[in-house]
């Protein structure tokens, strides 16, 4: 009851502060929302309070873990053994849907899925996140897949839990990565910060000794309460459209009714943002998706994937040969004068710039950052099975542009926008 009405208590807060426009007032990399990512739901947070000094090590294992029964979180995640814990129920694998991403083909490597993972805090959401993971390894094969996951400043109990879960996934057979790191974005240079941590997820992808090549596909997950329908579809997309990377649908409940979530990032084939953002911050347009561009609008209320210019929006999924080919996360090189942006972004456009353009939504994927707003998406707008189930496959295809927006919206922050070549400072 009580958590009920901080929660009550939050979200009427954030309501004030986005309606009025005033959240943004802090530092350079706090105008900008990134609740999902290693920083739950910042923008429910007033501005003016100060960032909590960390009170331990944050590689250290706190006392409050001793009340937390992780075993009830391993058997939830790895045996999927109903608890209180997991209440959001996911629709079975369609088999005869996936069944071509784990037919053997000889062309395939050894290593075809690469699962990575950022999560700090995330205990609540682990069921139904990693749950989901664990499922879809073993529905692809958990010889051909590895799971990598980069956690560090979570006093919540996340990092125990990760770490009982190593014996398990070792008898389940699937190659796990466990990397701790102190890096914490929440206190300064955010964006620097975050590209590190999801770098250093992909390491042992990089370091795989050759199992990786062309042919393996990086299923790169936020901490977000994924189906594993979720999952499949997006994989299943970026195989059916061609795609080089496939991004589902995020969003948040931040108002009455859910907005979509990562706008910051993401911009449409005319460069624009998927929703406008006046300069006082309002997300009062957000209902308004793809004012300004008609076929994607069409093809969105379709539920049709659509090709963008960048997305990441909760979970994505991209071949891996761009980071064979040494491609990283990275932060924008303001020295050069490059836009300030988040590194998804950035990831898009260094893509673009090789030549991997092929960049789609997949709008039957919708996320949501906590079970309980999952549940609520998932009400609101289907489960992917369903919604796939009544879909037509010919109508998904994509007619690809070949070349990027000329201008897209560059915004440091909401109230200081403009466009910029989509392809500055690059050589
Ligand atoms: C499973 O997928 C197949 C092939 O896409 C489709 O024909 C079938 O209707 C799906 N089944 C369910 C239960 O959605
Ligand atoms: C988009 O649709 C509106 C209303 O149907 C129409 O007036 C407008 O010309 C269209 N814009 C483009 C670029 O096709
Ligand atoms: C699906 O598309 C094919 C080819 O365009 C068409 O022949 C078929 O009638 C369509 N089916 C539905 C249910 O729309
Ligand atoms: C940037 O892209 C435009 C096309 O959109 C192209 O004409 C221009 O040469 C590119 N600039 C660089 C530095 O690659």
């Amino acid at each position: 009851m009580r958590r009920r009405l901080q929660l009550l208590a939050a979200s009427l807060i954030s309501l004030f502060f986005v309606a009025g426009g005033l959240y943004f007032g802090g530092d350079r990399l706090r105008q900008v929302p990134r609740p999902g990512f290693l920083g739950h739901y910042e923008h429910e947070k007033p501005p003016e309070k100060p960032v909590k000094e960390p009170t331990q090590d944050p590689l250290i294992y706190g006392p409050i873990l001793a009340e937390i029964d992780v075993r009830t979180f391993v058997d939830a995640i790895l045996y999927r053994k109903p608890t209180h814990l997991v209440n959001l129920q996911c629709p079975v694998i369609n088999n005869t849907r996936y069944e071509s991403l784990r037919t053997a083909d000889a062309s395939h490597p050894s290593l075809r899925y690469f699962f990575a993972l950022n999560l700090r805090e995330n205990l609540h959401v682990l069921p139904r996140l990693l749950g989901s993971v664990v499922e879809v390894i073993q529905f692809l094969g958990p010889q051909h897949c590895a799971l990598s996951i980069v956690e560090g400043n979570s006093p919540d109990g996340t990092r125990e839990v990760l770490a009982a879960l190593r014996p398990g996934l070792d008898a389940l057979g699937i190659t796990f990565s466990l990397q701790s790191s102190r890096i914490d974005p929440s206190t300064s240079d955010r964006i620097p910060k975050l590209a590190e941590l999801r770098n250093l997820a992909l390491q042992p992808l990089i370091d795989g000794s050759g199992r990786a090549n062309k042919g393996t596909t990086i299923v790169f997950i936020n901490d977000v309460a994924a189906c594993p329908d979720d999952i499949l579809e997006l994989a299943f997309q970026r195989k059916n459209l061609g795609a080089d990377m496939t991004c589902a649908m995020d969003w948040s409940h931040i108002r009455s009714i859910p907005s979509f979530y990562d706008v910051w990032i993401s911009r449409d084939m005319n460069g624009d943002s998927f929703f406008e953002i006046p300069p006082s911050g309002s997300w009062d347009w957000s209902t308004f998706l793809f004012w300004n561009a008609n076929e994607t609008r069409t093809r969105f209320s379709n539920f049709r994937p659509f090709q963008v210019f960048s997305c990441w929006n909760g979970a994505v999924t991209f071949g891996a040969q761009p980071i064979l080919e040494n491609l990283r996360f990275r932060a924008a090189n303001l020295a050069a004068g490059e836009c300030f942006q988040g590194e998804p972004q950035l990831l898009c456009k260094d893509m673009w710039f090789r030549g991997y353009g092929k960049i789609a939504v997949v709008p039957t994927v919708n996320l949501e950052y906590s079970v309980e707003n999952a549940k609520d998406i998932k009400e609101k707008k289907g489960f992917a099975t369903d919604l796939v189930a009544k879909q037509n496959l010919s109508d998904d295809m994509i007619a690809w542009q070949p070349n990027p927006p000329d201008m897209v919206r560059c915004m440091p922050s909401w109230k200081d926008q403009s466009w910029k070549p989509w392809n500055e400072t690059l050589t």
